[in-house]
């Protein structure tokens, strides 16, 4: 009998038609009308985490083929559609909507009903989801990353004691939600400015902490235990954003300045550094991975500082996973840079899932 696969997603509501007059559910293949920042929003880009159709079409489909899938919307009616189809698992990519433990509704409602969930638990998913609590955890446990501390008003911005520049982001956002060009501080009047406009915009405490200005990289992490291993290494060249911009990838630069349209070349994959670096790259991410606690994958993001040291900058337990390769999604480029299909990635990962769950093999059962 096939496994039975719920797959618990959020999708993007349909945006305003764009001056062009494209809608979300244009059959365009360009999403600018998706991506653009809104006003009649409380926050611009409130939506940036959800997914769009195509995403959960094409997971639904990779999934189709090694088990029975079923659609859960990660909306009001989820707990009760939930434990009536009682699924075998659930194949987790709902990013929720507002609090810090958004992430963790799915599988704390699985938890709650009994049903196993793919992907990392509750309380990884709201540890990882603020960036504070996960330095927290990572200098604990010795993995690298920058000085910090979270601003919960101006004034803790004003008594700020850290060198300059620094850089500001809303503790726990993804996706690049609140990160932008004026993230990048070097003067404290622009520090206090930032934070004060990020605490009203977003309600929610402020990361500040040391800029760091080297190279950037990012690595899909997938598997449990001792398996746990990363993909090619994702590098980044930010000689390909707009002239003058400043080397972030903040939410410009993913979904204003990037898109299928006009993508930007801003990816090389497996990255271009040495062996060593790579090495040191791939035992930060490690770390991270097994200090947060995370199962199955997750996107671990990294960056050097002045002295080339590589530093965790955050981890991302819900990577998106864009299927059209013209979107730049980071861990489907890794996965193909690896040999791997889409397809390939989401069965894969499903597969790690219910070896985990049950101890048998997803593939192995409908081979
Ligand atoms: N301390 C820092 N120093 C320099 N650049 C930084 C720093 N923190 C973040 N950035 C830049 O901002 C980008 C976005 O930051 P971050 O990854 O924390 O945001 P995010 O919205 O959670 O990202 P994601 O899309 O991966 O969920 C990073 O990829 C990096 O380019
Ligand atoms: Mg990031």
């Amino acid at each position: 009998m096939a496994v039975r696969i719920g797959l618990a997603f959020n999708i993007k509501p349909a945006a305003p038609a764009n001056p062009a007059g494209a809608t979300f559910d244009s059959p365009s293949t360009d999403n600018s009308a998706s991506r653009a920042l809104r006003d009649d929003l409380p926050q611009p880009d409130l939506y940036a985490e959800w997914d769009e159709p195509a995403t959960i079409d094409a997971v639904e489909h990779a999934l189709s083929a090694v088990g029975q899938v079923y659609r859960l919307e990660a909306n009001a009616s989820f707990p009760a559609r939930l434990s009536l189809i009682r699924p075998d698992f659930v194949f987790n990519v709902a990013e929720g909507l507002y609090g810090p433990s958004r992430e963790g509704h799915v599988p704390a409602i699985c938890e709650f009903l009994g049903i196993p969930c793919h992907a990392s638990d509750a309380l990884t998913l709201g540890l990882a989801l603020h960036k504070g609590r996960t330095k927290e955890i990572l200098s604990y446990r010795g993995v690298p990353t920058a000085p910090f501390v979270v601003a919960k008003s101006p004034d803790d911005a004003r008594n700020v004691t850290l060198p300059f520049p620094l850089f500001v982001k809303p503790a726990f956002e993804g996706s690049g939600k609140g990160v932008s060009v004026r993230s990048l501080c070097k003067t404290r009047g622009q520090l206090v400015k930032q934070v004060a406009k990020l605490l009203a915009t977003y309600a929610e405490p402020v990361l500040i902490e040391t800029y760091l200005p080297g190279p950037e990289f990012t690595v899909a992490v997938i598997g449990n235990g001792d398996e746990a291993r990363c993909l090619p290494i994702v590098g980044m060249d930010f000689d390909t954003l707009p002239k003058g911009a400043p080397p972030i990838y903040g939410y410009e630069a993913k979904w204003l300045w990037d898109s299928p349209s006009h993508p930007l070349e801003i990816f090389d994959c497996p990255a271009r550094i040495s062996e060593a670096m790579a090495e040191d790259v791939r035992a930060a991410a490690l770390a991270a991975y097994h200090a947060l606690e995370c199962r199955d994958w997750c996107r671990i993001d990294i960056r050097c500082d002045g002295a080339n040291r590589p530093m965790v900058v955050e981890l991302n337990p819900l990577p998106g996973i864009l299927p059209d390769p013209r979107d730049n999604s980071c861990f489907p480029k890794a996965a193909r840079a690896d040999g791997m299909s889409y397809d390939d990635l989401v069965r894969t990962v499903a597969d790690i899932a219910w070896r985990r769950i049950s101890g048998r093999s997803l593939l192995a059962e409908v081979a």
